[in-house]
C-alpha cells in the first residue's frame, strides 16, 4: 500500500488497488441499482394492467402472431411508437406500456427498414395487405420488403393453438375454457396468410 494512504479508518484506495474487491462492488452497484429501476415496474398498474379495450388475441390472429415472429417481420419492423411529434403525427397515439401486457414475447424490435406497425390496424383493407404480402412492389413500387408469396398457400396451424393458448393462460393471458376449446375450428381451414392479415388489422386497435 503506498505511503500516503490514511493510517487509521477506511481508504478508497484499499478498493482501487484490489481487482477482486472493485469488481465485486461494481457488481453490486449494478445490481442494486438494476434491481431499484426493474422491480417496481412489475407492481406499477401501467406496466402490469392492460389499456381499456385491450384484449388477448382471438386464436386466428395469434395464429398471425406466430407466424410474425417466424418470418422474422420484426427484422424490419417495430411496434412501439415513440412519444415525439414527427412519431405520433406518422403513425398515431404513441405506444403504452399497458398495450403489450398480454404479448409474450413482445414485438418492439429496435430496426425499422419499414414503418413502425403498432397502429396499422384498420390502417388498410384486407385486400391491400394480402396483395402487399404476395408481392409488395404491386403497391408500393419501390419497397424492398420480400414477397411472402407462400402465405396463400399454407394452411394455418390449428391443431397446436389450443395448447399454445393454455401456456399463455399460464403466464397471465386471460383466455377462457371456451375460447381454447373453440380455437381449432376458429383457425381450422383458414390459410396463413388469414391469420397473419387478422393479426395486423388487430394492431393497435385500443388508442386510435
Ligand atoms: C427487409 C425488410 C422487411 C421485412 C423483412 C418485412 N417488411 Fe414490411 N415493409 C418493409 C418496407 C421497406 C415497407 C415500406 C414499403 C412498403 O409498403 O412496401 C414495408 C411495409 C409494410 C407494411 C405497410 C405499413 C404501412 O403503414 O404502410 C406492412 C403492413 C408490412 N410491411 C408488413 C410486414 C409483414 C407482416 C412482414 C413479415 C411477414 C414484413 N412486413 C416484413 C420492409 C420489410
Amino acid at each position: 500500500m503506498s505511503s500516503n494512504a490514511p493510517k487509521t479508518g477506511f481508504s478508497h484506495e484499499k478498493i482501487e488497488t484490489n481487482n477482486f474487491l472493485m469488481i465485486v462492488l461494481i457488481l453490486l452497484v449494478i445490481a442494486v441499482g438494476g434491481l431499484v429501476e426493474i422491480v417496481p415496474l412489475f407492481f406499477q398498474k401501467s406496466t402490469t394492467e392492460a389499456v381499456t379495450g385491450v384484449k388477448p388475441l382471438e386464436a386466428l390472429q395469434l395464429v398471425g402472431r406466430d407466424i410474425y415472429t417466424r418470418e422474422g417481420c420484426y427484422n424490419c419492423h417495430s411496434q412501439m411508437i415513440r412519444p415525439f411529434r414527427a412519431e405520433t403525427l406518422r403513425y398515431g397515439h404513441y405506444s403504452v406500456a399497458g398495450e403489450f401486457v398480454y404479448d409474450h414475447p413482445f414485438q418492439w424490435g429496435s430496426k425499422r427498414t419499414g414503418p413502425d406497425l403498432h397502429r396499422v390496424g384498420g390502417k388498410y383493407s384486407d385486400e391491400w395487405h394480402r396483395i402487399h404480402l404476395n408481392n409488395p412492389r404491386d403497391l408500393v413500387p419501390e419497397s424492398n420488403m420480400p414477397a411472402y408469396t407462400w402465405l396463400e398457400t399454407s394452411p394455418a396451424d390449428a391443431a397446436s393453438i389450443g395448447t399454445h393458448m393454455t401456456a399463455l393462460r399460464r403466464v397471465g393471458v386471460p383466455y377462457t375454457d371456451e375460447q381454447i376449446a373453440g380455437a381449432k375450428d376458429a383457425v381450422a381451414g383458414k390459410t396463413e396468410m388469414d391469420a397473419i392479415v387478422a393479426y395486423l388489422q388487430s394492431l393497435g386497435l385500443a388508442l386510435k
